[in-house]
This record gives C-alpha cells, sequence and structure tokens, in this order.
C-alpha cells in the first residue's frame, strides 16, 4: 500500500476507554496500561442511557431469541419483529408515516440524500453539515452549493441564485449542529423552502431524546413542511443505528431503491431492543431534555464567567473555542490530567483558528463535578 501521505497536524491516534467505575466516568487505557477514570465530558451519551440496566438487559434478552447479529440484510434474513416495532414506535413518536432503520446515522443520511437527490439536483446545504450528508451528495451526483451557517437570507439567496426549471432543489440541514452547539432556524427554513416548493431535509441526530417537545426533535412541530428527518440511535438512546421518518410514499421508495437499505446487514436485533427501550424511558421521563438544557445552560454560565475564552452553545452541546491547535491541544492534556475528558476538536472538523473544546453536558452530570471543572479551569494558563 502506498504510504499514506498526511500532514503531521491531521493525524489522529485512536484511544481506547473501558466504562469506569461511576456512572459518567470512563476510563482510559494510555499505552502504559495506567487505567485513568475519567469524568466524560465529550461523550453523546447525553442521557447515561448506554449503561442503564434496562436496556441493557433488554439487549441481552432478545439476543436469547433472536441471536446476536441478524444475519443478513432486511431482504434476506435480517427483518425482525423488534425492526418494525421500534420503527412503529419512532413513527408514532415523531408524529411521522414511516420510519426505516438502518445500522449507522452515517449510512442513513447516506440514504437520505440519494433518495431525494440525483445528477439533476441541486443540494444547498448549511456550511457547518455533517460529512455524512457530505458523502451522500457525492453519491447521489448532485451539485453542492454552501449556504453561510444560520443565514436565511444567504439560503434565500442560493436558492434564487439556483433556482431553474430543470433542476431540482434540496436543502439540507442539521437541527442542533454537532460541532457549534448552535440550533437552526427551522421554522423559518422551511419556510422559505416552501415558498420556492423546494425539498428539506433535517438531521436530528443532537436533538432528539433532549430537544423539541418532549426530546422528540426540533422538527417535530414541522412535520408537515419537512421532506424527510435521520435520526441516530448511537446517541441520546444510547444504542446503535439509526433511522430514516418521512411520508409512506417516500419510505417505500427507499424500500425498493434504496441501496443503503437494501444492502447491508439489518440493524443487530440487541441494539433495536436497546434502543426501544431507551425510547420508552425518554416518553416516561419527559422532563430529562428540559432539565439536562438547563443543567447545561448552568455550565455555560460558570465557564463564561471564570474562563477568558468564548464559549458557544444554546444547548448540551458547548464549545469553548480556544483558537490555536496547539494551545487547545495543551488544553486537553492538561484537563486529562486533573480528571476530565474533553476532547480536542481542530480543523479540518472545524475551521482553521476555530480549535476548541467541545464539551456534552450529561445527564448524570451533579454540581460538585462543575465546581471542580471550574476550579481547574481557572488554573489553566
Ligand atoms: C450530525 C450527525 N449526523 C450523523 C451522524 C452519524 O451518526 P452515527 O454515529 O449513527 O453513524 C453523526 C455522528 O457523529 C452526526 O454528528
Amino acid at each position: 500500500m502506498n504510504k499514506i501521505k498526511i500532514p503531521k497536524n491531521r493525524i489522529r491516534n485512536l484511544k481506547t476507554f473501558t466504562l469506569g467505575q461511576k456512572p459518567y466516568e470512563l476510563q482510559y487505557l494510555n499505552p502504559e496500561k495506567i487505567k485513568n477514570n475519567l469524568i466524560d465530558l465529550c461523550s453523546n451519551d447525553y442521557l447515561g442511557l448506554s449503561r442503564d440496566k434496562d436496556v441493557i438487559k433488554a439487549s441481552y434478552e432478545i439476543s436469547l431469541s433472536e441471536g446476536l447479529g441478524s444475519g443478513g440484510s432486511r431482504f434476506i434474513t435480517g427483518s425482525r419483529p423488534i425492526h418494525t416495532l421500534l420503527e412503529t414506535k419512532l413513527a408514532e413518536w415523531l408524529n411521522q408515516e414511516k420510519v426505516l432503520l438502518f445500522p449507522s446515522g452515517f449510512q442513513a443520511n447516506i440514504a437520505a440524500v440519494q433518495g431525494l437527490a440525483n445528477r439533476n439536483s441541486i443540494a444547498i446545504v448549511d456550511k457547518f453539515i455533517h460529512n455524512s450528508l457530505l458523502v451522500g451528495i457525492k453519491a447521489s451526483g448532485s451539485k453542492l452549493v454552501r449556504f453561510a451557517h444560520n443565514d436565511l437570507k444567504d439560503l434565500e439567496n442560493k436558492i434564487l441564485k439556483f433556482n431553474s426549471a430543470n433542476k431540482s432543489i434540496l436543502i439540507i440541514v442539521e437541527s442542533l449542529y454537532s460541532m457549534e452547539g448552535s440550533i437552526a432556524p427551522l421554522k423559518e427554513i422551511s419556510e422559505i423552502c416552501k415558498k420556492y416548493n423546494v425539498q428539506l431535509l433535517v438531521d436530528e441526530a443532537h436533538a432528539l431524546g433532549v430537544l423539541g417537545p418532549e426530546g422528540r426533535g426540533l422538527s417535530f412541530d414541522l412535520s408537515e413542511d419537512i421532506t424527510m428527518l435521520t435520526g441516530t440511535l448511537g446517541k441520546s438512546f444510547g444504542s446503535g443505528g439509526a433511522f430514516i421518518a418521512c411520508k409512506s410514499n417516500i419510505g417505500e421508495y427507499l424500500i425498493q431503491t434504496s441501496g443503503a437499505f437494501r444492502y447491508t446487514t439489518a440493524l443487530s436485533p440487541a441494539l433495536a431492543a436497546g434502543a426501544l427501550k431507551s425510547l420508552q424511558k425518554i416518553k416516561n421521563n419527559k422532563e430529562w431534555g428540559i432539565k439536562l438544557l438547563s443543567a447545561s445552560k448552568k455550565w455555560k454560565k460558570e465557564i463564561h464567567q471564570n474562563f477568558n475564552y468564548p464559549i458557544k452553545g444554546e444547548s448540551q452541546i458547548l464549545s469553548i473555542i480556544i483558537g490555536q491547535e496547539e494551545k487547545t491541544i495543551l488544553l486537553q492534556k492538561y484537563l486529562e490530567k486533573n480528571g476530565f475528558l474533553a476532547i480536542a476538536i481542530r480543523p479540518p472538523t472545524v475551521p482553521v483558528n476555530e480549535s476548541r473544546i467541545r464539551l456534552t453536558i450529561r445527564r448524570d452530570l451533579n454540581l460538585d463535578i462543575l465546581k471542580n471543572f471550574i476550579s481547574v479551569l481557572k488554573a489553566f494558563t
């Protein structure tokens, strides 16, 4: 194989973690095999459901009756009652006609874009959409046009510029941006889409389970105006896999045409059963999202008052913008030495000079942890 030529500052080392003793801890197995319990301030397991005993039990029990893996695609041996049940329950919860499961959000996003766009399409997308959506655009053969982050004027200008009789337009946004923690003005975006009669795809990966009415996502009240939404089960749901939600006719079209749906081993029954249990828990604990957002506001305020770098984020995702890559890495290492795991996010994931520490606030973090974090942060120079 050719030697990979990657600039030194783009090389990332894979780190290995196992669970720590406390529900909010991870243990870093460093190269010297020293085990370090670190407070998890960066996973997307926002509600702590990945280690919820009932969720794990549901996964275990179904594995005994269905096997661990599905053994085939949905059209061969892979379709199990748990898939249909989870799809139905998710559709009900989201007030959508059809839900289709996928093995990952990355794959669901590719399928979503390929289902809505082709060589005759123009995908007009927010500058900060996830890599999986960009891969989907490439795979669909459509033309990529970006608009400035959350900028409605720029979005409208781009639609006006590229609107033509022989091209179809697909707008793609996230509801909660994974690296900015910013929220899309979805109502206004959907109104623009209606005005110009263009399609709208919303990636709800980080919002579902936390944001929107009872955690049902930021597009919940707009389900009539959104062509398709994607969600993942690997974040707030603490499981794995993902889904597309849409109208029945679009769902049927995907079942018949989407390679990403048809030619892949179906989601493991264990993950589907775990996700279904998580869904039940989210439904039974409607206050979780609101409480988490209020805790996150507190973290943001304390960090803002005690640390001399800008902090962004309107949700459970907060970003402390450090700027320089080297300094951000130093801060990550310093936090790690002091018991906190929060990863430095650097270009190309974020723009140059906008390197940051991305924090995710979890349901199980308490005020003592916040106090301790602030005193550690204050001592960083
Ligand atoms: C916005 C967004 N969409 C999609 C995905 C992909 O989801 P999954 O991890 O289920 O593949 C991610 C994952 O990081 C994401 O942040």
